[in-house]
């Protein structure tokens, strides 16, 4: 595997293998000499056209822990800002000599566009409504440390499904690894097309959050991207909650063993709240820990290590 670009270039092996690094990754993480020299002389680029908190410093910090160096690029300070195109600023930093290209861009397929026009390996650090498979890496990684394998696990995935790459990359890999996936949305953000693509993928979908939520060994809640909906976004804030927040009433009919989880950043309030963000049984700061290690590990299969 050369590039990292959707899901769906893991096989099951291939995501275990991932999986178990990152385990090992996460050990270096917890000692006090983080540091392994297994990427060094490689040169990464970390290319943001779009914000990011976890993504862009998990993946700096995994290249340095790696050893490698790390630089950051964004559109906001960089010749982006005066218009340069992606095509343009991919090769201008590839021509610098760089190994590894982390990319993410607004437009859907961006990162594999970029693959046509550089050498360098690429990974999708999201793009778009597509694809993030690092945070299905990460999340998938969480939920596997405090349920075990995953395989026949209950995970429902609930909120913003239309805007939501997080959506997409974790159903895959989720189905990859055996779970038991259900999609719940209101219906104005539930994607087109559900019936032929949950026919097509094998998982189930509905409209109930209360009726699928005693079942489930755990629970994905995602963020209201309104920053994506120029239309304004329904049902209103106050109905999303009362359907679709993960409320105290809802805590309390979720079993003690489930797990919480949120890919960040959160609308706390809106489709969480404080209460379930807080709670023993959310995992969302172990997701953004395990972020770092499962990133190590990505970048250490891609540009350093044994083939994934
Ligand atoms: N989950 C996630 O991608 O967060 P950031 O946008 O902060 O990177």
């Amino acid at each position: 595997m050369k590039h990292l670009l959707s899901a769906a270039n893991l096989s099951r092996d291939d995501a275990l293998q991932i999986l178990d690094t990152a385990a090992q990754m996460h050990d270096v993480q917890r000692r006090e000499v983080k540091k392994l020299p297994v990427l060094r002389g490689r040169t990464i680029v970390n290319l943001f056209f779009e914000d990011s908190t976890r993504t862009r410093s998990s993946f700096e910090i995994a290249g340095k822990w790696l050893s490698a160096d790390v630089i950051n690029v964004s559109a906001k300070g960089s010749s982006v800002s005066k218009g340069e195109s992606l095509r343009d600023t991919a090769m201008t930093v590839a021509a610098m000599g760089v190994d590894g290209l982390v990319i993410r861009h607004h437009a859907s397929g961006a990162p594999l566009q970029v693959t046509q026009w550089v050498d360098a390996m690429v990974v999708n650090a999201g793009d778009g409504t597509h694809e993030h498979p690092t945070q299905a890496l990460l999340d998938a990684y969480t939920m596997q440390q405090r349920l075990g394998d995953l395989a026949g696990k209950r995970v429902a995935i609930v909120g913003d499904l239309t805007h939501s790459r997080v959506v997409r990359s974790n159903l895959i890999l989720l189905r990859t690894l055996g779970a038991d996936v259900t999609l719940v949305a209101p219906p104005t953000l539930m994607p087109s097309g559900i019936a032929n693509w949950s026919a097509a993928e094998g998982f189930s979908y509905g409209y109930d959050f209360d009726e699928v939520l005693p079942d489930l060994d755990a629970v994905m809640m995602l963020r209201v991207q309104k920053e994506r909906m120029s239309g304004g976004y329904f049902p209103t804030p106050r109905e999303y909650t009362v359907g679709y927040g993960l409320t105290r009433d809802r805590l309390r009919a979720l079993p003690d063993h489930a797990v919480i989880c949120h890919p960040g950043p959160m609308n706390r309030g809106l489709e969480i709240t404080a209460d379930a963000a807080d709670e023993a049984r959310s995992l969302i700061l172990d997701q953004v820990s395990a972020g770092v290690a499962v990133r190590m590990s990505v970048l250490y299969h891609l540009l350093g290590g044994a083939e994934a």
